[in-house]
């Protein structure tokens, strides 16, 4: 599995405390079937995001991954005037592996009248905005509409895999379904924060998929999309959400009944 959001690089922002902290949740993520974790310190008015301090704790923090878990760069890009411009300047800056996907975090006080204008520029820079965990956010939570707008546009949605287990509370994990439900759902990621509480485990998110919808969804959600973002392709979307295989019609499942022996 490919899990592009995951605050394991130590004292970077409020996801891992230190290096114990951080190996750790490599481990964690390792063992519990994730082959390739995404590094996304947070650029916001509290945690200023610098290309060369993340590229260095990298570095360090391959050297005592377990074997075959692979790191890559990425950011928790808020979205705010500052980061905008900048992004605007310099796209590679905050894109997951300086290709063309960037994760967006929209504020859970105000969503600007103008956000669908702002992701217009940011995608005429050459990026594609992933919005992540809309479901844990409660002003977009009443605005399932505009999401769908916005998918329409060819942006994509990331939830959390916690919060289809309901480790956000009932609300973050109904509105995961609805999502789901309308396809509008792209990614599972683990948001993971620490090796305790906010775990970087995809697996029961796959797992809840695998029992609640269906393997191909997981497979998709999971896998599929996620390594189109490290590697920078573009996502085939066509056929998405897949379709549950076509059951036989009420007369055929009475009629074509086989005989009890
Ligand atoms: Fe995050």
């Amino acid at each position: 599995m490919v899990d592009i959001h995951c605050h394991f690089l130590p004292s970077m922002d409020d996801g891992a405390p230190d290096e114990t902290a951080s190996a750790e949740m490599l481990e964690i993520a390792a063992r519990c079937g994730t082959a390739d974790l995404v590094a996304t310190p947070h650029a916001d008015t509290q945690y200023r995001f610098d290309p060369e301090a993340v590229e260095a704790a990298l570095a360090a923090a391959r050297s005592r991954a377990p074997e075959g878990l692979k790191l890559h760069r990425g950011c928790d890009f808020h979205l705010m005037h500052d980061n905008v411009r900048d992004a605007l300047a310099e796209p590679g800056k905050y894109t997951v592996n300086g290709g063309r996907y960037l994760l967006v975090e929209l504020s859970d006080l105000v969503i600007f009248e103008n956000t669908g204008e702002v992701f217009d520029q940011l995608e005429s820079a050459g990026m594609t905005v992933i919005v992540t965990h809309p479901e844990r956010n409660p002003l977009l939570r009443q605005r399932i509409e505009l999401l769908a707008q916005w998918v329409a546009c060819g942006r994509l949605m990331q939830l959390t895999a916690g919060s289809l287990l309901g480790l956000w509370g009932r609300k973050a994990h109904d509105f995961s379904r609805l999502m789901l439900d309308r396809g509008l759902a792209h990614f599972v990621a683990s948001d993971g924060h620490d090796p305790r509480a906010r775990q970087p485990r995809l697996d029961h998110g796959r797992d809840w998929l695998n029992r609640h919808k269906s393997q191909e969804l997981a497979h998709l959600l999971t896998e599929a999309h996620p390594r189109a973002v490290i590697d920078n392709r573009p996502i085939d979307l066509s056929g998405f959400p897949p379709k549950p295989a076509a059951s036989k019609p009420w007369f055929g499942r009475i009629f074509g009944r086989p005989r009890p022996d």
